[in-house]
Formats: C-alpha cells, structure tokens, sequence
C-alpha cells in the first residue's frame, strides 16, 4: 500500500496530450526530477508525482488507484466508462475539468464516393473503429444495423484493405480523412483532455493536495484566456467600443497629452480576443490597439 501522503498524476508518455498536459502542470508550479526509465518523474517542488503511460491504460490506472489524477481525453474516458458499464461494472473515475486543448471529434466517416449522407446506407455495412462500446452506443441509438469491428490503430485504412465499409475515429484537423478519401457523416462525440480523478473522494491527505492543485490550474487556465488591451479613441465614443470588448474588466481611462476630446484606454479581457474583434474595434474608432498576454495576476 503506499503512502497517501503524496499524489501522483497520469498522464500521456507521448503523443497529442503529453506536451500541452507536462506544459500546464509545469505552468501551475510542478516541477519533476526525470527519472531515467522515464516512466515515475519524482515532484521535487510539490508531494506530486507524475506517471507517464499510454493514455488508454490511464482510466483503468485511476480505477484502481494505481494513481489518482489524470490528464487524458474525453474520448477515451467516456469510452472506458461505456465498456465498464457494459460489464456491468461502475464507472469508478470522472471528469474533474476539462483543461481546454485536444479538441476533437469522435466521427463516423465514409468513403468519399458515397453520395449522400444518409445514415441508413451504414445498414448492413462494417464500421472499424477502436472506440467500439461509444459507437455501439451510437448505432443502437440511430437505430442502425451495423457492425462495430474493433481495431486497434490505423483505422483510417480499414475501407482499403476490404475489413471494414466505414470507420469511426477521432478527427482533429481531419487531414487523416482527406488523405484517405474518407468524408466524415456523423458526430458522435466531442471531445477535449481534461482532469480526471476517482467517482469517489479521497479521504485523507490527497483531498487538500487535489484541491491545491485544481485551483491551481483554474488560474492558469483563466489566465490563459485573459488579455490586456490598450486602445485610443474619441472619449464620446468609449461606451461603444467598451460593449466590443470580450467579458472586459473596469476599464483604466487616461488623458492623452495635447488632445483634449481623446483618450487612451487600458484594460482587462478575460476571454479571447480575435481578429475580428479588434476590426470591429477599429471600425468603432479604436486607435493604436495592443492585446498582451497576462503573466500573473493577483486580485
Ligand atoms: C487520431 C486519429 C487520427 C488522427 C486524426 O489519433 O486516430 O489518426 O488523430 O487527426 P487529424 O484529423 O488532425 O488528421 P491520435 O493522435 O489521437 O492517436 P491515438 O488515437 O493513437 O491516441
Ligand atoms: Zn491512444
């Protein structure tokens, strides 16, 4: 049994997760001494430890309490907790937050010389996939007639070497879809990496350490949208310009030297600004317009 003094996290060893997850936790202050196996990184500024697994194994490492956070994709959670059900086993783990990068989909898709996209013509037909209990769910609920066939990687080659008529997988960018004449013709699932953790709570000294940790990464995450703007306009038209900016703070309104009806403007968003936001600001008669980044930020 160990110890319960320290808490260890999952996540991904390598692929579309590791970097922005290693990168988040480096961010709300973790700091691991790399071990050579490269499979437990010690937290050497924090009693929090890092696991670096394949990002399948990380619900089932969580069940057991193998560890006690993860980060890890929706996709695959919810996916694992459809299996779990399905053997009439409890979900045993949860979303804690989703962390707001790996987005995707989980997609059904079809050659692209199908015409239509009329779901009935999957009638009869083989979907490969290696989400198969989220599209079982799937088909029974479209009320379809087809066979989910599992395979474990590449899946997006099924329709060419005849084992499948269609496939479900995840698209991002969907260039795997168009580099394999693929079109995509149902959504099935949306999904992002969040922070996982065990249905249950902890009891004991994990319970402060998680919490420490979560608001931790609520600040980093809302800092991450925030932005600084600067701007300069005519005084008169500064409500307007105001009700363009995105969930703006009070703003800080400062004369500018020589120029008595102007103003220069200084103030806090705290979701993402946009190109289009800032030309709406321009055609509103916003000048000499900045959006910084926000480094820290103490209220
Ligand atoms: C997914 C999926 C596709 C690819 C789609 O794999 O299996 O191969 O990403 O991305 P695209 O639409 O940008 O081309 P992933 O990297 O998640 O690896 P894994 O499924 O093995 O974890
Ligand atoms: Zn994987």
């Amino acid at each position: 049994m160990r110890s319960h003094d320290r808490l260890r996290i999952a996540i991904q060893k390598s692929g579309r997760l590791s970097d922005p997850a290693r990168d988040l936790l480096a961010r709300a202050g973790l700091q691991f001494r790399e071990s050579r196996d490269r499979l437990f990184c010690y937290g050497e500024s924090l009693p929090i430890d890092l696991l670096l697994v394949r990002d399948d194994d990380i619900p089932g490492l969580i069940a057991e309490g193998v560890c006690d956070l993860g980060v890890v994709g929706q996709n695959v959670l919810e996916e694992q907790a459809a299996e779990r059900l399905s053997q009439g086993l409890d979900a045993a783990f949860k979303v804690i937050k989703p962390l707001g990068f790996g987005r995707c989909r989980l997609s059904v898709a079809v050659p692209n010389e199908w015409d239509g996209a009329d779901l009935s013509r999957l009638n009869g037909k083989r979907i490969a996939t290696s989400y198969p209990n989220l599209l079982r769910q799937w088909i029974a609920e479209q009320k379809l007639d087809a066979e989910a066939v599992l395979l474990s990687g590449s899946v997006e080659i099924a329709p060419r070497l005849g084992k499948a008529e269609a496939i479900c997988d995840l698209v991002s960018s969907g260039a795997t879809l168009v580099a394999n004449q693929l079109k995509e013709v149902a959504v099935i699932l949306q999904s992002e990496a969040v922070l996982a953790g065990p249905a249950k709570p902890f009891g004991d000294e994990r319970a402060d350490l998680a919490a420490m940790l979560l608001r931790r990464l609520e600040g980093v995450l809302s800092l991450r949208a925030s932005k600084l703007v600067l701007f300069q306009s005519r005084r008169a038209l500064l409500p307007e310009l105001m009700k363009l900016l995105p969930d703006a703070e009070l703003p800080t309104v400062m004369s500018l030297e020589g120029r008595a009806e102007e103003v220069g403007v200084q103030v806090l968003c705290r979701s993402a600004m946009t190109w289009q936001r800032l030309e709406d600001m321009k055609r509103a008669g916003a000048s000499n317009m900045l959006v910084l980044p926000v480094e820290q930020m103490l209220a």
